[in-house]
């Protein structure tokens, strides 16, 4: 037990954002939905900032499609790169039967990643605030990393579904201590594609791993028993609305049939005392290393 309960916080450990109250929550549910963390402005601007870098980016330089229903990138190099840059993914209902974009570039990235935080000032100013370090150190990171960053944009019409997963399979350590940040940037709602999570699910031991086996891509399985899907509840929030993840909590989102898109920023943070296998596929190279807050 010892592995899961590493996130599980002595009330007393008490850093300054969240409540005694909010941290029960986190340690009954696995989740936590906080209001109103981000100003809506900041959402803006962000959400600005990201219409710039589409309107720089060449679509033709890349034909990538991230299949959101196997988590895994069609073009496996392009993916693996993206551990420390800056990359684009294409829904994939954004293509027609020969390949080319049936809508704007701006209607058809399923997301970019993984290394924002890191390489843009915005992303970085917008990751690295003094609310999301005392977030992070009360939930028991003191020597936080941050791993990799995601803006998704759940395409009106075409956002594809996100089957259900925790996310320790993609940012695995041991003991677990992935803790995942999903800032909502436009509002989240059942219409649009909105988070689903089971309430004390990141109970449940890791089902699945994804790691680089011979430079492959890899998936291990430890439980191949579906998820059983019936608990699950709905997070419909605001933007601005701060969702903490535990890394073993099942969590999913349904395709995006509407005609408003869902766009939210997401961060995973581990702690450095914590084992980071050197199969994880998120690697870096040792001159670009993982950095904390500062
Ligand atoms: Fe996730």
């Amino acid at each position: 037990m010892i592995l899961l309960n590493f996130l599980l916080i002595a009330p007393a450990l008490l850093f300054g954002y969240l409540t005694e109250e909010q941290m029960e929550a986190f340690n009954r549910d696995g989740f936590l939905v906080v209001p109103n963390f981000v100003q809506g402005e900041e959402c803006d601007n962000l959400k600005a900032h990201v219409e710039e870098m589409l309107a720089h980016f060449d679509p033709s330089t890349v034909k990538t499609i991230f299949d959101t229903t196997s988590q895994i990138a069609v073009t496996d190099q392009y993916f693996l790169e993206s551990a420390s840059r800056i990359h684009f993914f294409f829904e994939k209902e954004a293509f027609n039967k020969v390949g080319e974009l049936i809508k704007p570039k701006e209607l058809s990235i399923n997301k970019i990643g993984h290394a924002m935080h890191d390489l843009d000032p915005v992303f970085n100013r917008f990751s690295r605030t003094d609310s999301l370090r005392q977030v992070t150190m009360d939930l028991g990171l003191l020597n936080p990393l941050l791993l990799q960053s995601m803006y998704i944009f759940k395409q009106p019409f075409i956002g594809g579904e996100v089957t259900c997963h925790q996310d320790a399979t993609f940012v695995y350590t041991n003991p677990n201590t992935s803790i995942g940040f999903w800032i909502a940037i436009e509002d989240a709602t059942l219409e649009n594609g909105c988070l689903w999570a089971i309430p004390g699910g990141h109970l449940t031991p890791l089902k699945l791993r994804f790691v680089l086996k011979e430079g492959k891509p890899t998936m291990l399985t430890f439980d191949n028993t579906p998820w059983d899907l019936k608990p699950m509840i709905p997070l419909e929030v605001k933007k601005g609305t701060l969702i903490i993840l535990h890394g073993h909590l099942p969590h999913m989102s349904y395709a995006n049939r509407s005609p408003k898109s869902r766009h939210a920023y997401t961060l995973h943070v581990i702690d450095s005392s914590s084992d980071y296998p050197k199969d994880n596929w998120l690697t870096r190279d040792p001159s670009f290393p993982f950095k904390g807050f500062n």
